[in-house]
């Protein structure tokens, strides 16, 4: 004769798997294993029944306990098989992935950001003019007379209604000026153009980044310093730094900078990347009168200014051979720096 439970069991088995969705199973797990289902109540029965019976009867339950419970498991395993496969079932897992286009910053912008967050540690803040400035801004205000030939109509370029496309950010020491009283300290990178022939080293538009920097008793020695540790951070500690004497109008004294880097050509030459100097008492003057006060005393202020090329730092640090490749959006060119 078979046990009741055994009974039980097979009625579980058989309603476990025909149950046609996660609810139905769930009515049926709730019918035999719930608190008062089926099973539940067997152990109660369990306690009422003779001795010598417990242990048969007992171990019996257990199983049919673990039988149900694993029946149950299996058939809640494959609605949830069926479920997620229904979720992919319209997509082919076999078709291969579209790739993600990987985006780089073009080199100048590089160059650009590395110097700004160099700067940016030694104090200095960012400024900017327009690239389209008054002769005053770019000629006048820095100490340049009207005979001088960056004037020239073969060097720069005029608008019609006598502005020009600044040749030089150097005019940006003059708006900072204009702005602010000292104590002043400044960069401001930009674009300048220059009615040059172009050709590989040459563009009519390239980029500079200005510095200023004036206070009470700035000397020689703190642009040297100043110049020394950015370019010493952009090529590398072992970078030897020369000034040459040179001439600006907005600068006295002025030099040129060279560096000589193992990071450039292998440290075989000195290669020339900033002019700069201590800002002429001519510039102080000239912005006082355009201020209206003498905010600029040059008795009590001296200050330097520095003109590095961006392009220059590029094409030295990632050796490129050719300014215009900046310009030309050629991606064989652009996905070397990514
Ligand atoms: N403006 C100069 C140039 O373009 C560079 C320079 C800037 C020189 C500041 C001295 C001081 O060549």
């Amino acid at each position: 004769m078979t046990h009741p439970l055994e009974q039980l069991r097979a009625d579980a088995l058989r309603d476990i798997a025909s149950a046609e969705d996660e609810r139905l199973l769930e009515a049926v797990r709730i019918r035999f294993l719930g608190r008062s289902g089926a099973v539940s109540e067997w152990s109660e029965k369990m306690k009422s029944l003779p001795k010598e019976e417990k242990p048969i009867v007992g171990k019996l339950l257990n199983e049919v306990r673990a039988a149900v419970t694993a029946a149950i498991e299996a058939r809640a395993d494959e609605f949830r098989a069926a479920r997620e496969s229904a979720a992919v079932a319209n997509i082919d897992i076999s078709l291969p992935g579209t790739p993600g286009e990987k985006g780089a910053l073009h080199p100048l912008t590089q160059i650009l950001d590395r110097s700004i967050s160099i700067f940016r540690r030694m104090g200095f803040a960012l400024a900017e003019g327009p690239d389209v400035e008054t002769e005053w801004h770019c000629f006048d205000a820095l100490n340049t007379p009207p005979d001088h030939p960056a004037r020239n109509e073969q060097d720069t370029f005029y608008l019609r209604d006598g502005r020009l496309l600044r040749a030089h950010t150097s005019t940006v020491q003059i708006r900072a000026m204009q702005a602010a009283a000292p104590p002043i300290r400044v960069i401001a990178p930009g674009a300048a153009y220059r009615r040059d022939e172009i050709d590989a080293t040459h563009s009519a538009q390239f980029h500079q980044i200005e510095g200023l920097y004036v206070d009470e008793k700035v000397s020689v020695a703190d642009l040297k310093g100043t110049l020394e540790f950015f370019l010493r951070e952009l090529f590398g500690a072992d970078t030897a730094v020369r000034f040459r004497p040179h001439y600006f109008p907005f600068t006295e004294p002025s030099f040129e900078i060279d560096v000589k880097s193992k990071a450039v050509k292998g440290g075989e030459q000195w290669i020339e990347v900033c002019g700069c100097g201590m800002v002429h008492p001519a510039v102080f003057e000239a912005v006082n009168a355009a201020r209206g006060d003498s905010a600029y005393d040059p008795e009590k202020w001296t200050g330097f200014a520095f003109g590095l090329g961006m392009d220059r730092l590029a094409m030295i640090l990632f050796d490129i051979p050719d300014i215009r490749l900046f310009a030309q959006n050629d991606l064989r060119f652009l996905r070397q720096f990514a």
